[in-house]
């Protein structure tokens, strides 16, 4: 009955982004979530899609290409603290949905993670451009050490942001082992 914690992000995500929209994927990877949003902006709509590293650019491209939808994703070899600068501004009211999945890429180099600082610019800067009920998901790995760092910044970060400018979630299960994700959801009012 409860869902869990990936269910969840898409969920919310689908109750936020809708054709035509703008979204974005502040953490590329392997390019699962970025086909996600790109199947929910559809052909009218575009996802803009961070990763510094080549590999995950690189991965994420071969996946929009089998499916079909690379031409739906602007895919971007930079940091997505610089989101606000990247998304054109004829877009950023239009901007509904945000999805960062952070750590290290799966099957990658676990020493490239996201850090907090530049993870915050970027909240900061999509909270600036985004759409009154868009929404930005993210979720936290904190089962190595940097994210456990990252975790305790972002808490921290979060829970003092206006109230009367964001609703921020938290959705997570409190009685697993091994410190699984769990969910931090910020809706632009
Ligand atoms: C957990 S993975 C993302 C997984 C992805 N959502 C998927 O579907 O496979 C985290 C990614 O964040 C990237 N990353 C780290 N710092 C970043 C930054 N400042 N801006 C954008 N991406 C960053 C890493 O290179 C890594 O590929």
């Amino acid at each position: 009955m409860l869902e869990a914690i990936l269910p969840f992000a898409r969920t919310l995500l689908r109750n936020a982004v809708k054709a035509g929209d703008i979204a974005v994927d502040a953490t590329a990877g392997n390019g699962h979530d970025t086909l996600f949003l790109a199947e929910l902006t559809g052909s009218e709509g575009r996802v803009y899609s961070f990763d510094i590293q080549e590999e995950a650019i690189e991965n994420t491209r071969e996946r929009l290409k089998k499916h079909h939808v690379e031409e739906r994703v602007v895919l971007l070899r930079q940091g997505h603290e610089t989101v606000r600068e990247a998304v054109p501004e004829i877009y950023h009211s239009r901007v509904k949905g945000a999805i960062f999945n952070l750590g290290y890429l799966p099957g990658g180099d676990k020493s490239i993670v996201t850090r907090p600082d530049t993870t915050i610019r970027a909240i900061e800067g999509l909270i600036d451009i985004m759409a009154p009920g868009g929404v930005i998901v993210l979720v936290i790995y904190h089962g190595h050490e940097e994210g456990k760092t990252e975790r305790d910044k972002l808490l921290a970060y979060v829970s003092r942001l206006d109230q009367k400018l964001v609703h921020v979630l938290r959705y997570e299960f409190i009685n697993q082992k091994n410190d699984p994700p769990f969910i931090i959801a910020i809706e632009k009012r």
